[in-house]
């Protein structure tokens, strides 16, 4: 697949299994390959990843469950603990404090640095996945989940949370979506 095709089949995927076309070997190497190439601002490599599979899967949407008391629909939840496993996208907020006092003058920009990187590695991680033939989609169930997950998978007290991506087999395609006019979107002088 060349770019443009991979970038037209990253779609939210939410019917996925666990039936795996390749080895978790290869995903996993895939996600950390992503991740040590994926840029961030001042080469300041704050960004982290957790990726739960087989029984951790199952407990981290357990837990998310939970977390909510009940006040989101367990079909839902279901659904994305269907999947093979989910990576859990964080930024490390001690990297991003020592950056601010290193360079005082740049110090309100570096959270959004942060969070505009963590968005190049979710975008690069998803079309990753989806040219390995895998289906996912992009969650939020953050800040309500933070202190389970902080204990489930003993994550730093200074990780930032931002994303949940549950990831695994393609069960079924989602339909197409409505787009605006591009022209409006872009323009371009020549
Ligand atoms: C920053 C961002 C946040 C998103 N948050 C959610 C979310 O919380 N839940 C969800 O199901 N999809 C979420 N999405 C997915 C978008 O709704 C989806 O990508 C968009 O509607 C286009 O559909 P497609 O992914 O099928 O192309 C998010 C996407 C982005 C880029």
């Amino acid at each position: 697949m060349d770019f443009i095709d991979i970038l037209k089949k990253r779609r939210s995927y939410y019917e996925i299994d666990r039936n795996l076309p390749l080895s978790e070997e290869k995903i996993f190497q895939t996600i950390e390959d992503v991740l040590y190439n994926v840029p961030d601002a001042n080469n300041l490599q704050s960004q982290r990843v957790v990726v739960a599979v087989g029984e951790h899967q199952d407990k981290l949407w357990d837990a998310i469950y939970d977390a909510f008391g009940g006040k989101v629909k367990r079909e839902k939840i279901d659904s994305f603990k269907a999947g093979y496993g989910t990576i859990l996208f964080y930024y490390d907020g001690k990297t991003i404090k020592e950056a601010q006092e290193r360079f005082p003058r740049y110090a309100e920009n570096f959270p959004t640095w942060a969070n505009q990187s963590n968005g190049m590695l979710q975008h690069s991680i998803w079309l990753a996945l989806r040219e390995l033939g895998l289906g996912a989609s992009l969650q939020h169930y953050n800040p309500v989940i933070d202190d389970a997950l902080r204990e489930l998978f003993d994550i730093p007290e200074d990780w930032v949370l931002i994303a949940q991506m549950p990831f695994g087999n393609i069960l079924e395609e989602p339909e197409a979506k409505d787009k605006i006019d591009i022209r409006e979107r872009m323009k371009v002088f020549k």
